[in-house]
C-alpha cells in the first residue's frame, strides 16, 4: 500500500496533510527517513513511525452509529445531509460507508464500515440476517396481524415477504397506537413500513434496534458513534463464510 493511504487511514490526515509530515521529514521507514507519498509499504513487515511513535495501522475500520431522522443513509447527496457528514473530519478519507439503508426518518442502529466483504456478506438476501425494529403504529395491531407476519406477508407489489415477528408491545386505547417490535430476515425497500400498510395500518415512528448479533448501544445519542468493541466485531465475523474469516 501507499505510505500516504496507510498514514491517512491511520488517522494522520488528508493525503495532503500526510505529504507535509513527510516533507517535514517527520516519517521513518524501517529507520530511514522516507519522504516520498508513493513509497510502498506492508504494514504487517514494515515498521513505520511518525515523530519517533509507531503507527498503529488498522485495515478496516467498523462504527456503530445511532443515526437520526432526517440524515439520509448514503455516502453523498448533492442537497441533503448524509450520515457521512455526521462523521469526525478525519474518518472522511477513510471511504466509510453504512451497511444497508435506513430511511431518512428512521432512526437507531446503523453499521458503517470500508470493509466491503463484511458489508456484501451481511446484506446478502441468502444470508437472512434478522433485523428487529421498534415501530409506532397508528391503529390496532391484532393477533390476526401477527399471524400474517408470521405465514409472509403479500405486499401492495405482490411480493412475498420471508415468515417474520411481530411483537405486540402495547395499544394505547385513547391515541389508538400500537407500540411494536417487528423482526425481518430482508431487507426490501421500506419493507417495515409497507409489511405494516399490507395489515391496513401506518408506520408513524421506526426505529432499528438490533443486526444480527450487533444491538444499539442505547448509551450513544442520536447522530453520535463509536467504534464496535472487539466482541462485538467477532459476532459479526461469525456470519461470514469461514474461509474468508479475518482478525
Ligand atoms: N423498513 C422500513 O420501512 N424502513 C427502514 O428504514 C428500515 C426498514
Amino acid at each position: 500500500m501507499r505510505l500516504d493511504k496507510l498514514l491517512s487511514n491511520s488517522g494522520f490526515g488528508s493525503r495532503k496533510e500526510v505529504k507535509v509530515l513527510l516533507k517535514r521529514k517527520l516519517v521513518t521507514v524501517n529507520g530511514k527517513t522516507e519522504t516520498k507519498a508513493e513509497a510502498k509499504v506492508d504494514s504487517e513487515k514494515d515498521t513505520i513511525l511518525v515523530g519517533g511513535e509507531p503507527v498503529s495501522y488498522q485495515e478496516y475500520l467498523y462504527l456503530m452509529m445511532n443515526k437520526p431522522q432526517g440524515v439520509l443513509s448514503a455516502t453523498e447527496d448533492n442537497h441533503q445531509k448524509t450520515v457521512i457528514d455526521l462523521l469526525a473530519f478525519e474518518l472522511h478519507q477513510q471511504e466509510l460507508f453504512p451497511v444497508g439503508r435506513l430511511d431518512k426518518d428512521t432512526e437507531g442502529l446503523l453499521l458503517l464500515t470500508n470493509d466491503g466483504q463484511l458489508a456484501h456478506f451481511l446484506l446478502s438476501p441468502k444470508r437472512h440476517v434478522d433485523k428487529v425494529y421498534f415501530a409506532k403504529v397508528a391503529g390496532r395491531m391484532t393477533e390476526d396481524d401477527q399471524k400474517a407476519f408470521s405465514e409472509g406477508l403479500i405486499l401492495e407489489d405482490g411480493y412475498r415477504c420471508l415468515p417474520a415477528k411481530l411483537e405486540l408491545l402495547t395499544y394505547d386505547e385513547e391515541q389508538d397506537t400500537s407500540d411494536v417490535e417487528i423482526t425481518i430476515k430482508e431487507g426490501k425497500f421500506h419493507q417495515v413500513k409497507r409489511m405494516v400498510l399490507a395489515c391496513g395500518k401506518e408506520v408513524t415512528f421506526l426505529k432499528r434496534l438490533t443486526m444480527g448479533p450487533l444491538r444499539l448501544d442505547e448509551q450513544l445519542a442520536k447522530g453520535e458513534y463509536r467504534p464496535l468493541t472487539d466482541e462485538e466485531l467477532a459476532a459479526l465475523r461469525e456470519h461470514l463464510p469461514e474461509s474468508i474469516k479475518k482478525g
